[in-house]
Formats: C-alpha cells, sequence, structure tokens
C-alpha cells in the first residue's frame, strides 16, 4: 500500500529525525511512519529502490540506515524538503507510490 495523502490530517506528528518530521504512530524497527511534510516519504512503504534518490535534480534524498524493518534496511530521508522545486518525479517514478508531493501542506 503507497502513502496515504492525507497523512497529515489522519497521522499525529510524533517528533524530528535527522531535521525532518515524522508522523507517527511509530513502533521501531517495524514501523516507522511518514518522514517529512512537503516532501513524504512513507517509510513502512518504502523498499529502498532508489530511484526518486538517483534522479531528484535537486538531491532532496539522503540514505538512512533502518535495520530490522520488514520491508528494507535502508530508506531515504527528505533532508532538503526546503529545496524541492515540485517537479513530481519522484512521486511518478517510485514502484511502490511511497512518496507524495505536496507544496502546500505544512
Ligand atoms: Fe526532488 Fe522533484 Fe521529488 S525536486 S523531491 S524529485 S518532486
Ligand atoms: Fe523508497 Fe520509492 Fe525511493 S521505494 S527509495 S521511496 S523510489
Amino acid at each position: 500500500m503507497g502513502i496515504d495523502l492525507n497523512f497529515d490530517a489522519n497521522r499525529e506528528k510524533v517528533g524530528e529525525e535527522n531535521g525532518v518530521a515524522v508522523w507517527g504512530p511509530v513502533d521501531p524497527p517495524e514501523r516507522l511512519g511518514v518522514h517529512g511534510t512537503h516532501v513524504a516519504v512513507d517509510y513502512d512503504a518504502c523498499v529502498a529502490d532508489g530511484a526518486c534518490l538517483e534522479d531528484c535534480p535537486v538531491d532532496v534524498f539522503t540514505w538512512v540506515d533502518t535495520p530490522g524493518h520488514p520491508e528494507s534496511d535502508r530508506k531515504v530521508e527528505p533532508t532538503r524538503e526546503d529545496q524541492c522545486i515540485d517537479c513530481m518525479l519522484c512521486v511518478d517514478i517510485c514502484p511502490v507510490d511511497a512518496i507524495d508531493v505536496d507544496a502546500s501542506r505544512q
């Protein structure tokens, strides 16, 4: 299942990691929530395909290790989401629809 496009309404912000908001619920290492706000990655959907990180024209994403997660042992953190130019490439290329981008989301 891909990212919930209304995650900011349906989830609570539970903290921050690597300067990026985390939307719960979280229960590590199995459940890691959604990371980011303008550029949001559902960590529980991400399978570490990596196309988003390789192809983002402004290098928004950084790998982080997530040992013990059932889908993959690393994920992409949108550490530079403030640089996003809303090209939607990452949204379109992710094979599991783990990313949503919305500049109006706070
Ligand atoms: Fe990068 Fe475009 Fe996504 S700028 S974060 S690939 S919307
Ligand atoms: Fe993960 Fe999709 Fe990127 S699986 S690494 S968010 S292309």
